[in-house]
């Protein structure tokens, strides 16, 4: 280990917490810094506060080794090369993002500062959000050739973080100089020239049978661009599918065989092909917008994400529409609900389409029974239990006495439900699925009505 690189990484968020252990698994000396109180005293008591797959295991391998927790921003500072900017950039009130949380890390940084350093910003920001970080430095009084600032977007998922992480598609260094790329080269370079993927103690899963990840290095400027325009093309890509799939219900064709179809395109590729209730979660929706005012800003006017947007909105409003074509009317109506998180494997509800459309039942009257996994704890905190809601603790449990089943969120195990025994906790045997994890002729052979998206009834 001899190539340690000395890293700060700001804020424990999703982003945060998995790139401090990631750095710290492959060979760097990691201070993770959070301004949540709380949050620091539960990570260095060997707490983990979200849900996410590998993570318990690496923090409980590195911790107070590889990386330590402390909310004194300057200590880590100061005892860093590198300091990585993980805190939230949620969209603001006018589509654009709320840089406010970076502005008030850089100031703080600026303050600590105690030689030449290298800022990275891996928060999800707007082209020249570079330019903005080194006038701050400099307003708060740091001599120009104290720092630089990188732009190192991450493209991790979440219920994947870890993995993503450490084998990524690609790395994407947009340095405007040769000393700051050289420090993140350094900083990659186990993943970038495989050293990480023939270790013995890799996380398991990542030994050689992973390539060496590209480094791709650009100006600041387009690597900003490039993880705007990646996660609205990712947005448009589902957007795209979910329009088809409106059409291929009326026409009585079916969604899946579809995106098989499309999908063996090698130049279309068949991953983000899943119709569905449309895309949610913390980035896709706001990072859609930011990217639409980012260019409005320079006058362009990239209207086909507004389309994007609008579809997906859309997807929402037919699927509830579904539901109520499928019951008649909904008030006083029991109806289960699988699945509160934004997606499958990960405990986050921000901007969750199943979060919302059970708040879009409650209000049309009905009584809703939820079961998640993961995301139960967290869904009462913003959607407390009442006499139209209640959580279940388990799928079966939801179910019982339902007037139908709602599947909403695309987690595993809702794909493998006992059917036979789901048939006899309903009221009736309804299945209205978001997430088109069942194949119908089976779940007609179970006896069910089985509605779905993109495919005939
Ligand atoms: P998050 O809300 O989970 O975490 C942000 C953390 O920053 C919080 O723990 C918060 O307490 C901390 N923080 C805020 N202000 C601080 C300050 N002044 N000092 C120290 N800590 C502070 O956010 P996230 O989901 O990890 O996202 C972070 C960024 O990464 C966003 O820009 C997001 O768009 C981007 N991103 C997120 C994902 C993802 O899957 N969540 C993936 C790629 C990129
Ligand atoms: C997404 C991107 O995939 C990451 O590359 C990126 O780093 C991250 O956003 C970010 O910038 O925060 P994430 O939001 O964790 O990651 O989850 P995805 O797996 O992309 O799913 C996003 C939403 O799209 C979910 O609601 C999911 O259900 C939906 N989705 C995804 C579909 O409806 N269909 C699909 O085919 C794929």
């Amino acid at each position: 280990m001899s190539d340690s690189v000395s890293i700060c990484v700001i804020g424990s968020g999703y982003v945060g917490l998995v790139a401090a252990v990631c750095f710290a698994e492959i060979g760097h000396k990691v201070i993770c810094v959070d301004n949540n109180e709380a949050k620091i005293k539960m990570l260095n008591e060997g707490g983990v506060p979200i849900y996410e797959q590998h993570l318990p295991d690496m923090l409980a391998k590195h911790l107070n080794r590889g990386v330590e927790f402390t909310s004194d921003l300057a200590y880590g500072v100061q005892n860093s090369d590198a300091i990585f900017i993980a805190v939230g950039t949620p969209q603001g009130s006018t589509g654009s993002a709320d840089l406010s949380y970076v502005e008030a890390v850089v100031s703080e940084i600026a303050h600590a500062m105690n030689g030449y350093k290298v800022l990275v910003e891996k928060s999800t920001v707007p082209v020249y959000t570079n330019e903005w970080v080194s006038r701050c430095m400099l307003r708060h009084g740091v001599e120009p050739g104290e720092f630089d600032v990188v732009s190192n977007p991450e493209f991790l998922r979440e219920g994947t973080a870890i993995g993503d992480f450490l084998h990524p598609d690609r790395i994407v260094v947009g340095a405007n100089n040769d000393r700051s790329a050289e420090l993140l080269r350094r900083i990659y370079a186990p993943l970038s020239n495989g050293s990480y993927y023939t270790r013995e103690d890799a996380l398991p899963g990542m030994l050689s049978e992973h390539n060496p990840a590209t480094l791709l290095v650009t100006s600041a400027q387009s690597a900003e661009i490039i993880k705007h325009a990646s996660n609205a093309f990712l947005a448009l890509k589902i957007s795209f599918i979910n329009a088809v799939s409106n059409l291929a219900e009326v026409v009585d064709a079916d969604i899946e065989d579809i995106a098989a179809g499309m999908g063996l395109d090698s130049r279309i590729g068949p991953k983000f092909l899943r119709a569905g209730l449309g895309y949610g979660g913390s980035c896709f929706p706001k990072d859609v917008a930011a990217f639409y005012w980012v260019a409005q800003q320079q006058g362009i006017n990239f209207q086909l994400l507004e389309e994007v947007r609008k579809i997906n909105a859309n997807q929402q409003d037919i699927f509830f529409n579904k539901v109520r074509g499928a019951l008649w009317t909904l008030r006083g109506k029991k109806l289960a609900a699988l699945g509160l998180s934004f997606k499958g494997d990960t405990d986050d509800i921000r901007e969750s389409p199943a979060l919302d459309l059970v708040r879009k039942l409650i209000d049309a009257g009905a009584n809703v029974s939820a079961y998640d996994p993961a995301a139960m704890e967290k869904a009462e905190a913003i959607l407390p239990p009442s006499d139209q809601l209640s959580y279940a603790f388990n799928a079966y449990e939801a179910a019982e006495g339902a007037d139908a089943l709602l599947i909403l969120t695309d987690w595993k195990e809702f794909g493998r439900l006992d059917l036979q025994r789901l048939h006899q906790m309903l009221k009736f045997p309804i299945v209205i699925d978001g997430r088109n994890l069942y194949k119908p002729a089976h779940m007609v052979e179970h006896g069910f009505t089985y509605l779905s998206v993109g495919r005939p009834a």
